[in-house]
């Protein structure tokens, strides 16, 4: 497992190399179910080679490959930051090779990224909280988000391309929770998109160990003896295999639980939905939640009801409705924000496993 403060573990890279010094940083980026769908190659002495790990895709849940788009977005926003703050201007070049396809997810490159010392560039303070920003899934304290915080959050990027939408009316948050609950049935509905979710889910703290990826009960606060009780008696692998259907229902209800805690709704749209614009999502949602660090409040993703499968259309038109989105436009991301005391990093893979030679 990584950590920042480790030095780059490619032997064959001289650890002075830039590269090496930001990819800790990027790697510590969202990604859907944590797969870390990001391959990585150095050309030159500067280039850094950006492309989606298909092995790491979860075609099931998110069919069109969006999640990893954004997730490659978030990838980028903290490469940025973290070259600003070792006084690089990371030049990003997105889809060198043209357009992709909306519909598949291509071998192409995502970006070529040069990194160009330039003591001019600008620090940026949002780079300190990339440690400290991580999904928190506990139940929220219920106490409403000031608009102002909203507010604070909207200044942290350039919103003009994608826009934030935020609510704490009651209402609205409620009639979300009851659709996230909803859509969580239909996600875990089917069985590809059930194994998807199971495969990334960590049932004990040995399966953790084991696979710095996907995320568990930590994440979602249970402490180190709770978590043992509950993969003892409750919930555990093989009790999932042999009754699918309890271990949805179980996670239903905690989403149920999650959604009604919000002290706020936050979503980020685009007009188009092309792989631009999926990008630029990602990157917008990586400000959005280090400037939630930052302020102070815990963040944590619903994107069920942003699924690209035809089963989840329905529901996703819904919601559009109660968050008056057209439906010419699409929400990349939907999130609630409130208070909470921080959870454990979920873990990441050594950056070699990111690495082709
Ligand atoms: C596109 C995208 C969609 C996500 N959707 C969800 C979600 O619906 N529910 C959830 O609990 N986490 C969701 N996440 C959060 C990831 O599970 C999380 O980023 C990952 O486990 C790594 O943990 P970290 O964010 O704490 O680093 C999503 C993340 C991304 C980038």
């Amino acid at each position: 497992m990584h950590t920042p403060e480790e030095s780059c573990p490619v032997t064959q890279i001289d650890p002075s190399d830039i590269r090496c010094r930001v990819l800790p940083f990027a790697i510590l980026a969202p990604s859907p179910h944590n797969t870390q769908p990001w391959n990585v190659s150095f050309l030159g002495k500067e280039r850094i080679v950006l492309s989606i790990d298909r092995e790491r895709c979860i075609p099931g849940c998110d069919p069109l490959g969006r999640q990893a788009f954004i997730s490659l977005g978030a990838f980028l926003e903290n490469l940025d930051l973290a070259a600003k703050s070792f006084g690089f201007h990371a030049d990003i070049d997105l889809f060198p090779g043209g357009w992709p396809d909306g519909k598949i997810v291509p071998d192409t490159p995502v970006a070529h990224v040069d990194m160009v010392e330039d003591q001019r560039v600008e620090y940026d303070p949002l780079f300190r909280q990339i440690p400290l920003r991580h999904t928190n899934r506990r139940t929220f304290r219920r106490d409403k988000v000031p608009l102002s915080l909203a507010g604070e959050i909207t200044a942290a990027y350039d919103y003009s391309l994608v826009p934030l939408g935020f609510s704490h009316d009651a209402g609205l948050m409620g009639a979300v929770a009851d659709l996230a609950s909803t859509a969580m049935k239909i996600e875990l509905a089917d069985r590809e998109r059930w194994r998807e979710t199971v495969h990334y889910f960590r049932f004990t703290d040995a399966e953790a160990r084991q696979s710095p990826d996907g995320f568990g009960l930590a994440q979602a606060g249970y402490g180190k003896v709770a978590r043992f009780f509950i993969g003892k008696f409750f919930l555990s692998r093989k009790k999932a295999a042999s009754s699918p259907s309890s271990f949805s229902r179980l996670v239903e209800k905690n989403t149920r639980a999650q959604a009604v805690s919000a002290g706020g709704m936050g979503w980020l749209s685009t007009k188009g939905d092309f792989r631009t614009d999926q990008v630029r999502a990602g990157r917008a949602f990586q400000r959005v939640h280090l400037k939630a660090t930052e302020l102070g409040l815990a963040l944590h993703p619903f994107t069920q009801f942003l699924a690209d499968y035809p089963e989840m259309a329905t529901l996703r038109s819904s919601l559009y409705e109660y968050l008056g989105i057209p439906d010419t436009h699409t929400v990349q991301m939907l999130f609630r924000m409130g208070y909470a005391s921080p959870v454990p990093a979920a873990p990441r893979r050594d950056i070699h496993e990111f690495l082709l030679p």
